[in-house]
């Protein structure tokens, strides 16, 4: 095999609760992830010269060494240097739907169909809780881009419990292209704001991700009811994003008003996204949205669950 083509699926959040800090200065979270059907393709292939080198059709994408995907490969290259000083380098290309800095997990998606793709490229056969673990060090979304569907992540977000798949559920998401937010702001902010609030005993958090997995959204989800996942959607960081970006809560708000199971950011934002019954429901609702917001910087998809992580997909 000289190349390999793979589809790295964004993800939303839809549920993401601080619980506390963390020894290593991350934050303890429980969090409940989806992947959803807009995709970036990840192609890559062998080059004659032992380099790593990063091509996307987004402009707005660095090619450089902080590209999380560059960062994958070359983690890849130092722990199977033979692989690498046998095979030589590879080029990787994006081909880029999924919007960046948007709370989507887009970059983190990328690097996950890197060490996929590399996986299989150089033939290493790591299993898939072998590519996880070295997913985590690099970003704490990774090793849920990997597996993907529908789960709980704990930890830094990086301990992955897989859930029923939910397929069926359409997704209108909003996002304005000229905003951005930094994910280590939402944190930091939210730890200002918020700390007196976090649960620092390690068996206190422990317990507390007991009642997450054994709770209403968990249970929502094994019984494949949209309508109470709709009610039951919860972010902690918009507490922080909203006040901030005004126009994140007034997209929230024009997202929650039409035929719609819920409403919520994704992530640290500023991506907002609402869930509907059906594609007819989404489709009115982002129609409406337009509507409602006639500005050129928002854009509007529909899509729906995806239930897999990283795929590869025939050239
Ligand atoms: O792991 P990742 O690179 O995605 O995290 C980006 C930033 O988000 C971290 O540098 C940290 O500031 C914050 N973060 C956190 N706790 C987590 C995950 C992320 O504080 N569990």
């Amino acid at each position: 095999m000289e190349r390999c083509s793979l589809i790295a699926p964004a993800k939303i959040n839809l549920y993401l609760e601080i619980i506390g800090d963390r020894p290593d200065g991350f934050h303890e979270l429980a969090m409940v992830m989806q992947s959803v059907d807009l995709v970036d393709r990840i192609d890559i292939h062998f080059i004659s010269t032992d380099t790593i080198r990063v091509r996307c059709s987004h402009p707005g994408v660095p090619s450089d060494r902080t590209n999380l995907a560059y960062r994958a490969a070359r983690l890849m290259a130092e722990r199977f240097p033979d692989s690498f000083a046998n095979l030589g380098g590879v080029e990787i290309h994006i081909d880029k739907q999924i919007p960046i800095a948007a709370g989507l997990a887009g970059g983190s998606a990328n690097a996950a169909a890197v060490l996929v793709g590399l996986n299989l490229l150089w033939k290493l056969g790591l299993t898939q809780p072998e590519l996880q673990e070295l997913a985590a060090e690099l970003g704490s979304d990774i090793p849920f881009c990997i597996s993907g569907g529908t789960a709980l992540a704990t930890g830094r977000g990086e301990k992955i419990s897989p859930l029923p798949n939910m397929e069926g559920l359409h997704v209108v998401l909003g996002k304005f292209r000229n905003l951005a937010v930094s994910t280590p702001w939402a944190y930091k902010t939210f730890r200002e704001q918020f700390s007196h609030q976090y649960i620092s005993d390690k068996a206190e958090q422990a317990e507390r991700h007991r009642e997450v997995h054994a709770g209403p959204m968990v249970s929502a989800i094994y019984k494949h009811d949209g309508q109470k996942i709709g009610k039951l959607l919860y972010n902690d960081l918009e507490k922080v994003v909203l006040p901030e970006f005004p126009e994140v809560a007034k997209l929230r708000e024009a997202m929650a008003d039409g035929e719609v199971l819920g409403t919520m950011m994704s992530g640290s934002g500023p991506t907002v996204f609402a869930l509907a019954e059906s594609e007819e429901n989404a489709c009115q609702l982002r129609d409406a949205v337009r509507a409602k917001i006639p500005d050129e910087e928002l854009d509007l998809w529909v899509t729906k669950f995806f239930p897999t992580g990283i795929s590869t997909v025939d050239n």
